[in-house]
This record gives structure tokens, C-alpha cells and sequence, in this order.
């Protein structure tokens, strides 16, 4: 069944409200914001039991929502489009590549966030360049990426375009330095890739601090333009809490933080452990989670860069001098790579915190888990609503034995 079939059914059961964003339904970014918000959990809650049904002793989920589900966001990626010859500034269009819907705010980004929104589109159509078009490849602007830090209320931009004169670039990042205080840094990215993703391939700081400040629980950590971070710091909090109760009772032991990012699952995971190991295949996320560990006292982490799947194969450090009794794993949508699930059931740890935003991928490892060490058995199940009025939810599983 097509999606939007499929989510008009999931909905028959629940009672419409009137969707305050007036582009609800073009844009592809919410889906659900024509139920309550209790509704939208109860949606969730049944979708994860539905999901996780053919797994074996499968605990009850507890889902988490949010107090505050609208401009929870602490991060958005916008393209640039055209229509009618007129510059847009948005995010895709439902079930379509190259429509932009426009819009004056998004209810889930900070109010000073879009206001720096509108001011970039407003200086882009100035400067007179057209918009990149991703079936043509011609145009100039491509994405802006605004980060807006809890901590300090204040913005991070980056513009992104296809490679082209500086010059307009550097006028209109001058315009939001003297028009938009609450901008605290502004990067321009270049990229000449075909595909739309909003990575650029350079990067440069055309002026302000070069990171960004951010408090997560008791750490302050420092931001790159590019750095992952979870959509809302609230339930962020509470996944790494969650994760702090599951690793408890190792205080001699070792633990891995796979696919670690900035670090921050493993800053907490290191108060319950004695010795932690960090992986990751970005080194810009390593540079920082290095940086982060130090700034905040966190002395008995390392990290190693590379490929899960691959440095995992080195056998002879990872289950003899880092052998782990605890793991969390955070890994992208894909899920774990079969040879880096094949390490996990080598190296049998006590327990496994597996931290998901897909439950498909989730369930089939889990699946692969179960059946191979049948040992392990599912300790608990929590999902939290990282992403009120869309789709999405962030799992959290821990396996123990
Ligand atoms: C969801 S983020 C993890 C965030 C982190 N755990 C945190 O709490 O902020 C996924 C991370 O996996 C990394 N990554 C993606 N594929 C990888 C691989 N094959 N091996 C190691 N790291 C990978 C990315 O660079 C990214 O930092």
C-alpha cells in the first residue's frame, strides 16, 4: 500500500484537529500534525508494537513525549528552489524531488532561527542568483543549515551553494552580521555533487566563533557546523540517562561507544565504567569528541577512527585489551553492518543499549541478536518523541545476559 494510504488508515481511529502550519500537507516535513499530540503518541506506541511483534519476549514499549512538542529543533537544513522564476527557501514538498514549499516559519525551529530563515532568502534573491536545480545541475544556492544552541539562544548559519563567486556570498553574510544579532557565526559550504545532500565538500568560516556551544546534561560541548546532534536536547537527556541506568553496576569494567559522534553516550557512559573506547569514520567528529572530552574532564575515554565493521575485525585488541562488558551502539539508519554485528556476538558484552531511529533495521538486528546468542534476552524498551508532529521516533533497547 502507498504511504499516504497507509497513514490515512493508521489515522481513521483518532479525531482531527485543525494543523496550525498553514503548508501542512504540501510540505513533506510534518505528518501528523493533524492529530492531538496524545494522539500522535498513541499512534507511535501502536506502530512499535506492531513493528517489534515478531521478536520473542519483546517488553511492553514506554513511550516518552515531549512537554513542549512545537520548536523543539535545535537544527534544520532548508533548500533553495524557484517558483515562478521567485527565489523559495524550504523543505521539500510531499512526494516530490524538486518542488520547495516555501514558508514564512516552521513551527518546529526556534522563532530567531527562522528569522534568519527569511533573512538569508530575502538576501540571496538580492544578490540576484538563481537557485541550484538538482535535475539540470544549473544554479547557484543549494541549502542553508541553521544550528540554534539551547544554551546561548544564539545561531549558527551555513549556506550552501554549487561552486561560484565568493564575492555575493561575503556581501550577504556581512547583511546578516549587521541585521541579525542573534547570528553568532556564518560558514559558506561549496558543493559540486549531483546528489541533494546538504554536504559540503569545503567549508569556510566567513566570520564569528568557528564552534558552537552546547550544554547536554552536565557536559558543555563545542559544535561543528556538520557535528550530529539529536534534534531535542530534552529527550536527548533522557536517552543518555536511560543509557547511564542500563550500564550501571560495571565500575571496574570497560565499555564501547560504537558509532560515537561527538561523544557524548560515551562522556556518560564513562562515569559508570572504567575504561571506555569510542569509534567513529569521521574525523572531524573524533577531533571534537576529543576536544569535548577533554574540556569536560572525561579522562578515561579513547577514541579510535574508523569503520565499525572493519576496525572491529582487529580481534586481538578488541576482545583481549578492550574486551567490553557494556555497549552502546548508535549507528545511522542502515542499522549495523553484519560484520560489525558479528564483533558484538564475539565479543558478548553484558549488556547492549542500542540506540535506533529506524525500527526496521532495528528489528532485524536485534532479530540476528537474539537467534544467535539466545542468551541475551530484551531488558527493556523505550522510545522517546525526538520528532513530535512527524513520523519519527528514537528507540531505545536494552539487551542484557
Ligand atoms: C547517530 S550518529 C551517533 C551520535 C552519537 N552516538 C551521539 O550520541 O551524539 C551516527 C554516527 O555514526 C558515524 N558512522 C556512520 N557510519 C559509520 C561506520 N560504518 N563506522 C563508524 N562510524 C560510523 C557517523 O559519523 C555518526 O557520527
Amino acid at each position: 500500500m502507498n504511504p499516504e494510504r497507509l497513514l490515512e488508515q493508521e489515522k481513521i481511529s483518532y479525531a482531527r484537529v485543525s494543523p496550525p502550519c498553514p503548508v501542512f500537507g504540501a510540505c513533506g516535513g510534518c505528518s501528523l500534525q493533524d492529530l492531538a499530540y496524545e494522539d500522535q503518541l498513541a499512534l507511535k506506541r501502536q506502530r512499535l508494537s506492531r513493528a517489534f511483534a515478531p521478536l520473542d519476549g519483546m517488553p511492553a514499549w514506554e513511550l516518552i513525549g515531549l512537554e513542549e512538542p512545537w520548536r523543539y529543533r535545535n537544527k534544520a537544513e532548508f533548500t533553495f528552489g524557484s517558483a515562478d522564476g521567485t527565489l523559495t527557501l524550504g523543505y521539500h514538498a510531499a512526494r516530490s524531488f524538486w518542488r520547495i514549499v516555501d514558508f514564512e516559519d516552521c513551527l518546529l525551529m526556534p522563532e530567531a532561527a527562522m528569522r534568519a530563515t527569511r533573512l538569508v532568502l530575502r538576501l540571496a534573491t538580492e544578490a540576484g542568483l538563481s537557485a541550484y536545480h538538482p535535475r539540470t545541475h544549473e544554479g547557484f544556492f543549494r541549502y542553508l543549515l541553521v544550528r540554534a544552541s539551547r544554551a546561548s539562544g544564539r545561531l549558527l548559519l551555513c549556506l550552501m551553494t554549487a561552486p561560484g563567486p565568493r564575492e555575493p556570498i561575503e556581501r550577504m553574510a556581512e547583511a546578516i552580521r549587521a541585521q541579525e544579532p542573534a547570528v553568532a557565526s556564518c560558514y559558506w559550504g561549496v558543493t559540486a555533487r549531483l546528489a541533494d545532500i546538504a554536504v559540503p565538500e569545503t567549508l569556510t568560516r566567513l566570520w564569528g566563533e568557528e564552534l558552537f556551544e552546547e550544554r547536554v546534561g552536565p557536559f558543555t560541548v563545542q559544535l561543528h557546523p556538520l557535528s550530529f546532534l539529536q534534534p531535542s536536547l530534552v529527550q536527548a537527556e533522557r536517552m543518555y540517562d536511560r543509557l547511564s541506568e542500563a550500564v550501571a553496576g560495571f565500575s571496574d569494567g570497560t565499555g564501547w561507544d560504537l558509532y560515537c559522534g561527538i561523544g557524548l553516550a560515551g562522556f556518560y557512559l564513562a562515569r559508570r565504567v572504567r575504561k571506555v573506547y569510542g569509534v567513529d569514520s569521521e574525523p572531524h567528529h573524533l577531533k571534537l569528541a576529543e576536544a569535548n572530552a577533554a574540556r569536560n574532564g572525561v579522562g578515561n575515554i579513547e577514541f579510535k577512527f574508523g569503520k565499525v565493521e572493519t576496525l572491529l575485525m582487529d580481534r586481538r585488541f578488541w576482545l583481549q585489551e578492550a574486551k567490553p562488558d557494556v555497549v552502546v551502539v548508535d549507528p545511522p539508519r542502515a542499522g549495523l553492518h553484519p560484520q560489525a554485528l558479528s564483533s558484538l556476538l564475539a565479543a558478548r558484552p553484558r549488556r547492549i543499549v542500542y540506540f535506533s531511529c529506524n525500527a526496521q533495521s532495528l528489528v532485524r538486528d536485534l532479530a540476528v541478536l537474539l537467534k544467535s546468542f539466545p542468551r541475551y534476552r530484551l531488558a527493556s524498551a523505550q522510545a522517546y518523541d525526538m520528532f513530535p508532529q512527524t513520523n519519527h521516533v528514537e528507540t531505545v533497547l536494552v539487551l542484557e545476559r
